[in-house]
């Protein structure tokens, strides 16, 4: 057991663990933020993408001890008060998941690839998002939804740059 000092959503942590432990396993059975899923364990479907320093990152095989200082990013950190992340908001919109068990991991991926590329290309897209797997095959929508939130989040910028 060590003391281990998280930075998570902007927020500090202290939990007493194992830092072999995967980040996954501290996030949802420590700390309560059960958003980001177990799939399959083993770094291979992207359920439980979190970012970390900015990086899209699998916390199921993250330990824990590895990322003490850094800043980690959950889905529970990416909405501002009320107002969704422009990538929840387009998946929302675009209708981009069927169960859903994936969603959170390819919002965060998706996420990562916009920070990296504002306008990303749909093949770009597909090989950027290729580790995350939907069971239920709701790709299309999910290139779909990728490309309003990257349209959405340049129209912010721009409308933000006109008005300084
Ligand atoms: Fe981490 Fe599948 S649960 S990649």
């Amino acid at each position: 057991m060590s003391t281990i000092h998280l930075a998570i959503n902007a927020k500090p942590y202290t939990v007493d663990v194992d830092p072999q432990t995967s980040l996954l396993m501290v996030l949802r059975e420590h700390l309560d933020l059960t958003g980001s899923k177990y799939g399959c364990g083993e770094g291979q479907c992207g359920a439980c993408t979190v970012l970390i320093d900015g990086k899209a990152q699998r916390s199921c095989i993250t330990r824990v001890g590895s990322v003490s200082g850094k800043k980690i990013t959950t889905i529970e950190g990416l909405a501002n008060g009320d107002r969704l992340h422009p990538v929840q908001q387009a998946f929302l919109d675009v209708g981009a998941m069927q169960c859903a068990y994936c969603t959170s991991g390819m919002i965060m991926s998706a996420v990562a690839l916009l920070q990296k590329n504002p306008n990303p290309q749909p093949n770009e897209i597909v090989e950027f998002m290729d580790g995350n797997i939907c069971r239920c095959g709701t790709y299309p929508r999910i290139v779909s939804a990728i490309q309003k939130a990257a349209k959405a989040t340049r129209e912010t910028a721009a409308a933000k740059g006109a008005s300084r």
